[in-house]
């Protein structure tokens, strides 16, 4: 398509430039972009960025939409709508020059969810790629901000109780350069620390545990995804098996009840109220059953350094972030798990909406292979869950199925 003569954009008023950008992108117009890339700037934004006062729509959106689905499902070619090959050119072109994968509009979609929605499945791609490069940058640099910290830690003694005061919290340790907008996804964000969780009181009821912000911390929906764990990992009767984080017991059941029944059933729990429940029900009694309490990262070295190994891992907290999951594989299963065995974990991250659940798969099968695991998945379909968020703060589960992780060293 030819480009309208935009001679005039440094002259136009804010809300007309948004609505020729907006209106370009829809229309598939890479030059008169470029021409407002090179020409102009927002105070607050990026061309590319720009939003639309009614929908929320970005740039992004504004080109996915454009491609309307027809009735049987495909991609429409009538006049005005466009294929998804025509807006793939103008997405890559958008993410090229710096647009966030992960802007929401008015409807609570980021670009990708709406790519989902509307069934356009090259264009959700794209989309989810662009997340995961978003993610593994913003990991990488996480990494680097750690790696300045601890030198600057070795050279000022007199920050080291800070420094380790703000790990357990959870803070992060970005660089000041990074663009947090850009890279951080729509729906990992922890509703609550570590430390202020293992400080709180809870809640257990029939169907469900609740901290004292009604976060949902373990809930009875999960029991299939949990004895579907259990199964793939007792392979055999006879195994040693470490369960980190009891919450309702609900796979540390299944685990004891199970047809191959393990030799020995080690269990790791930090919550004082969870802990106490245990004692309760005689978890500390069992023949084969040996609970630690504390927090994984004091118990597990303690377990590697007595040299004990396990046949079968699983892993389900709370309140921890993505890289202290990634600190547990790349760290611990590596002295814990025998050469042979297996381990699992509950696959919840960025579970609120496709997108984040499809771009952690991603990153979590990069971070798990640079770790020297390979990972099979398992879809376990769930059942409607509508019913089951009373009484919850935040509904955490928003895909349709569950993707079941089994990781074993490579070969
Ligand atoms: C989601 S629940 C586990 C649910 C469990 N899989 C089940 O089947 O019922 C998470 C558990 O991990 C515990 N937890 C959280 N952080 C922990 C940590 N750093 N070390 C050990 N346990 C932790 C929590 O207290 C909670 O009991």
């Amino acid at each position: 398509m030819a480009a309208q003569p935009v001679t005039s954009v440094k002259d136009q008023s804010l809300d007309e430039c948004v609505k020729e950008i907006i209106l370009a992108s829809s229309l598939h117009d890479l030059e008169k972009l470029e021409v407002y890339i090179d020409q102009h700037s927002f105070p607050d934004c990026k061309v590319v960025d720009v939003q639309d006062g009614e929908t929320g729509h970005s740039p992004l959106h504004a080109a996915i939409a454009s491609c309307r689905p027809a009735v049987n499902g495909s991609v429409a070619q009538d006049e005005g709508a466009k294929g998804e090959d025509v807006a793939a050119t103008t997405v890559k072109f958008l993410l090229e020059n710096g647009a966030i994968w992960n802007q929401v509009d008015h409807n609570d979609e980021t670009p990708g969810c709406l790519a989902y929605r509307l069934g356009l499945f090259d264009l959700y791609q794209l989309m989810v790629d662009a997340g995961v490069r978003a993610e593994m940058l913003l990991s990488r640099l996480e990494e680097y901000g750690r790696l300045n910290d601890d030198e600057s830690d070795d050279e000022d003694d007199g920050t080291e109780a800070e420094a380790e005061e703000e790990g357990e919290t959870g803070e992060n340790h970005e660089p000041e350069t990074v663009d947090q907008t850009q890279t951080a996804t729509v729906s990992t964000a922890q509703d609550v620390s570590s430390s202020f969780y293992l400080s709180s009181a809870l809640a257990l009821s029939n169907n469900k545990l609740l901290d004292d912000q009604q976060n949902g911390v373990m809930m009875a929906w999960e029991s299939d995804i949990m004895r579907r764990s259990a199964d793939a990992l007792l392979s055999e009767p006879g195994m040693q098996i470490l369960n980190i984080g009891f919450g309702m017991g609900i796979i540390d059941s299944y685990i004891q009840d199970h047809v191959n029944a393990p030799a020995s059933h080690h269990i790791v729990e930090a919550h004082p109220a969870v802990l106490a429940e245990m004692r309760a029900k005689g978890w500390m009694e069992k023949r084969n059953v040996v609970v630690h309490s504390g927090k994984w990262q004091d118990v597990l070295p303690q377990l590697v350094a007595e040299g004990e190994t396990f046949d079968a891992i699983y892993f389900d907290t709370f309140a921890e972030s993505y890289s202290d999951f990634r600190d547990f594989f790349s760290e611990q299963v590596i002295g814990l798990l025998s050469q042979i065995g297996k381990w699992s974990f509950f696959n919840g991250m960025g579970a609120d909406r496709q997108i984040s659940y499809d771009v952690y798969q991603k990153v979590v099968e990069m971070d798990l292979f640079e770790s020297g695991f390979d990972v099979e998945w398992d879809d376990v379909a769930l059942p409607d869950l509508d019913q089951e968020w009373e009484g919850v703060r935040r509904k955490y589960w928003n895909v349709h199925s569950y993707r079941l992780p089994v990781c074993k060293f490579m070969d």
